[in-house]
């Protein structure tokens, strides 16, 4: 399947320029729409998480979320839980995380939110992540 937002790749590119389109657009692990992910940052995030480096809300900061290491926020009080989890925040990471309840992937986690069902939704928030740099 031609993801989404390569297109804009393909879209006019004659010879070489199309084939490196092609070559790119998986490294750009570009599986969704940012632009819509916003939207959905917006919906289901944003009551409790700010985008803004340094600015945390009832939870932490999702500044360069993607590839930080969990529980890395030094003035953000993490419960146990996250403290001691350990992980790396890769896309893949935080897929499996977001789609299920918090709860759940990290019991005795104080983020209460019960996940991300839609997996479109899910694809176009994780794009929309990975721009916060
Ligand atoms: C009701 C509030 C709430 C909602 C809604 C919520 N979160 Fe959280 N989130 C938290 C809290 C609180 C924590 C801290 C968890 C802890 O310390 O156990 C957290 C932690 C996180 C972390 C770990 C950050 C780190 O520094 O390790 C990620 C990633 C995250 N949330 C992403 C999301 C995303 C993406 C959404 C939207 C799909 C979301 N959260 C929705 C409250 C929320």
């Amino acid at each position: 399947m031609i993801k989404s937002c390569s297109w804009p790749f393909l879209r006019g590119a004659l010879g070489a320029a199309f084939m490196l389109g092609w070559a790119l657009a998986p490294a750009l692990a570009c599986a969704g729409d940012a632009s819509a992910g916003s939207d959905v940052f917006k919906s289901e995030c944003a009551e409790c998480h700010s985008v803004k480096e340094g600015r945390n809300k009832k939870g932490p900061s999702l500044f360069g979320i993607v590839g930080r290491q969990s529980g890395a926020i030094a003035d953000y009080a993490y419960s146990d839980a996250l403290k001691q989890a350990h992980w790396t925040w890769s896309a893949d990471k935080l897929h499996e995380y977001l789609s299920q309840p918090a709860r759940q992937a990290n019991p005795g986690t104080k983020m209460k939110y019960d996940g991300l069902s839609d997996s479109k939704q899910l694809d176009d928030l994780l794009s929309y992540l990975s721009t916060l740099h």
